[in-house]
């Protein structure tokens, strides 16, 4: 977690380059796009090969769901079940009345093979994926994969693991412990953790405290507010925390786009020095994804969790091209005869 409110807003204000466009981002520059389960919408989601892609579409971050199997590994699986994502009734008879993660072992999980949902495929034009196969990645697969990506390719694409409910100890310190032994230690890695149950949220903080890390954490759930100020609503436990007292825990909040996600929000979300990361942008159409994404960067929506990772970064290259330079950036631009003014991004793009 990080805890430096007046320093990132300082940091950021110096160290912006003379020529960049103004992002109303707590940290003033682009917002994040994070791969919401790799890139979902084409490939199936939480596969390595979904992850790769979503990187080459230009993805900051990658998102994994961590869930726990019965030996007690860490694997990518959004769902409680086995089903949805995977031809597990093929293979496998029920157990207790279904198909849960938890009731399966690591082996039994990697005879599977993970089948494409909604508007994803089994390919994708023009990409070859380095990984051949449709498995269920373990967590420390998808680590590796993330950081051997990132040193052959001298990029610094994040993750953003999400420990999804029933969380439980055993699962978050799991998750962190494997965070650092992979070196996904420090916020400037661009690398988030994030859960629905704000108590989980407050482990997922103190054990990564011990463990000398310093990844943001992000409370999940839905907006709303008590007494007149900002919440978010933990469905876990059926209850509000204001953002003053996420602000007191996590770097920032991860809320449903489609409930009362403003820019009055996302601006007293700023006040405390939280990040706002909407989910889930899954417009297929280019031209209402771009008007939709455009609006969300006006706001100073810090992240955005895409199944479509390419529209979101055509957003912000759109945004670049269009957005005012300030004066001062203006000023020596003009005076240099240049015809136009130009932009450039502030966050490196991951690929
Ligand atoms: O973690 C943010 C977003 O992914 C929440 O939605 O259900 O896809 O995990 P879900
Ligand atoms: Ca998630």
């Amino acid at each position: 977690m990080i805890r430096t409110i007046v320093t990132v807003a300082g940091f950021a204000a110096f160290a912006a380059p003379a020529f960049a466009t103004t992002y109303n981002t707590l940290s003033g520059e682009a917002p994040l796009v994070i791969a919401h389960r790799g890139a979902s919408g084409y490939l199936p989601e939480h596969t390595l090969a979904g992850y790769e892609l979503a990187i080459k579409l230009g993805a900051d971050v990658v998102e994994p769901d961590v869930a726990i199997t019965s030996d007690g590994h860490l694997v990518i699986m959004h769902d409680d079940s086995l089903a949805r994502t995977t031809n597990v009734e093929d293979l496998f008879a029920p157990r207790n009345g279904g198909y849960a993660t938890t009731d399966f072992t690591l082996a039994e999980i990697k005879s599977l093979t993970v089948e494409p949902t909604g508007t994803a495929s089994t390919s994708y034009p023009g990409f070859t994926p380095s990984v051949s196969t449709f498995e269920v990645p373990t967590f420390e697969e998808f680590l590796t994969f993330v950081n051997d990506y990132n040193e052959t390719n001298g990029t610094n694409v994040g993750i953003y693991p999400e420990s999804k409910p029933v969380s439980s100890t055993e699962k978050n310190q799991k998750i962190v412990e494997a965070m650092k032994t992979y070196g996904f230690t420090a916020s400037t890695q661009n690398s988030y953790l994030q859960t629905f149950d704000h108590l989980a949220a407050q482990e997922l903080s103190a054990m990564e405290d011990d463990l000398g890390m310093d990844v943001a954490v992000a409370a999940l759930g839905y907006v709303g507010t008590v007494d007149g100020e900002y919440a978010v609503y933990d469905y876990i436990h059926g209850s509000y925390s204001t953002l003053s007292e996420i602000a007191t825990y996590a770097d920032g909040v991860g809320v449903y786009k489609n409930a009362k996600l403003t820019a009055e929000f996302i601006a007293a979300a700023h006040a405390l020095g939280l990040e706002v990361h909407g989910w889930t942008f899954n417009l297929t159409d280019p031209d209402a994804a771009m008007e939709q994404y455009l609006t969300y960067i006006g706001w100073g929506l810090d992240g955005f969790f895409t199944n479509y990772t390419d529209l979101a970064v055509a957003a912000i290259a759109k945004y670049e091209a269009v957005a005012p330079v300030p004066l001062p950036a203006a000023l020596p631009m003009l005076l240099a005869g240049f015809g136009a003014f130009g932009v450039a991004r502030t966050r490196r793009r991951a690929a």
